[in-house]
């Protein structure tokens, strides 16, 4: 109902204050919380931009607080801050020990959190989120969308990256044109968000296995949708958090704009890595490019794509034609 999402919108900007002061104001917070994000190279004023913020070790920290301040258990079950397991029917905070990432809607609302453990090596998720709730639809949020849609106009381009620490990262170093789906797989909505603001994405994932997975499946629903895509993913390990702060910001932008591809030089170049020459290899690399042609909206892009890969595989265009069109009676 309408009163029951404000209490919710009203109790996550309670918990938002709540899990700053606790980084900013406690010890426990300095010495972990702070000093955690200092360790990775986050300045004063990053932090605050982001309200990033620590949940502290005691179980129910913010639950009491909430109850204390007259929040009844019933929202803060709804809102999805508290847990109430049988053993401890007062309620215990689902996020404990763990950095604070706020997430925002579009117009700066606090609509839910990520959480980061402290330590790499904890035998347990390294980033727990908000459940669904009346106000957090995962599929209809990005990350940074907020602190990022008057750079993404002005450029006419949104960079679309993994992570919360991508994001952040790569506004410390001025470029603020940035999302993320943070760990969930791109949606339909997320991307009518972004196409409110501009039709170019550059998609910037991590280089390892889940990232080349991620960017096919964000590849063709991007296409879906007609937006014009480049894409690169970072060398040896890097993603756009540890490669940022190693560089300066002009070459940071300068290896985006050059080193992105068009979808069918990165899937070729993905696909015929480990193809050789073996031509049933290289056939099934060429049959997942024309599927991804297929999901191109406008017949006279699909034209010219076609032709794209027709001169760099040394292949008739009407043989690819033929593959495109069974390719589009798949996809029905
Ligand atoms: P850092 O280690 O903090 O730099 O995180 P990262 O963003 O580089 O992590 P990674 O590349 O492994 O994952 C990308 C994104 O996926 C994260 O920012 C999260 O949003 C999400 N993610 C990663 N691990 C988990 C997890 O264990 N659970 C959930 N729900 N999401 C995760
Ligand atoms: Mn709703
Ligand atoms: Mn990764
Ligand atoms: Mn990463
Ligand atoms: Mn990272």
């Amino acid at each position: 109902s309408q009163t029951e999402k404000e209490l919710l919108y009203k109790i996550h900007e309670i918990a938002n204050d709540f899990f700053q002061d606790q980084m900013f104001e406690t010890e426990e917070g300095k010495t972990i919380a702070y000093s955690y994000f200092k360790e990775r190279e986050l300045r004063d004023e990053i932090i605050r931009k982001f309200q990033l913020g620590y949940a502290p070790e005691q179980k129910d920290a913010f639950t009491e607080f909430a109850l204390e301040k007259g929040y009844s258990k019933d929202i803060l079950e709804k809102s999805g801050l508290s847990i109430f397991p049988e053993n401890a029917p007062r309620g215990i905070d689902r996020f404990r020990e763990r950095v604070i990432f706020p997430i925002h809607s579009f117009s700066g609302r606090v609509l839910g959190f990520g959480a980061r453990i402290l330590r790499n090596n904890v035998k347990t998720a390294k980033y727990l989120n908000s459940p669904e709730t009346e106000i957090y639809h995962k599929s209809q949020v990005l990350y940074g969308l907020n602190q990022g849609k008057q750079a993404i106009s002005k450029n006419n381009l949104c960079l679309l990256v993994e992570g919360y620490m991508d994001v952040i990262a790569l506004h410390q170093s001025g470029i603020e044109n940035v999302v993320s789906s943070s760990g969930t797989a791109l949606t339909v909505e997320q991307i009518k968000l972004i196409k409110r603001l501009t039709e170019n994405v550059t998609i910037l994932f991590d280089g390892d296995a889940p990232g080349i997975k991620a960017s096919f499946r964000s590849i063709d629903m991007l296409l879906s949708e007609s937006m014009n895509i480049r894409i690169l993913l970072f060398p040896d390990g890097d993603d756009p958090d540890s490669f940022s702060r190693k560089h300066p910001q002009e070459y940071v932008e300068n290896f985006i704009k050059n080193e992105a591809k068009d979808f069918i030089d990165f899937k070729a170049e993905i696909l015929l890595k480990d193809a050789g020459s073996d031509p049933i290899r290289k056939a099934e690399a060429i049959r997942d490019i024309v599927k991804s042609v297929a999901f191109v909206q406008n017949a006279l892009k699909q034209e010219v794509y076609l032709k794209e890969v027709s001169n760099k595989f040394g292949l008739s265009e009407q043989s690819l034609f033929n593959e495109l069109n069974v390719q589009k009676q798949l996809q029905k």
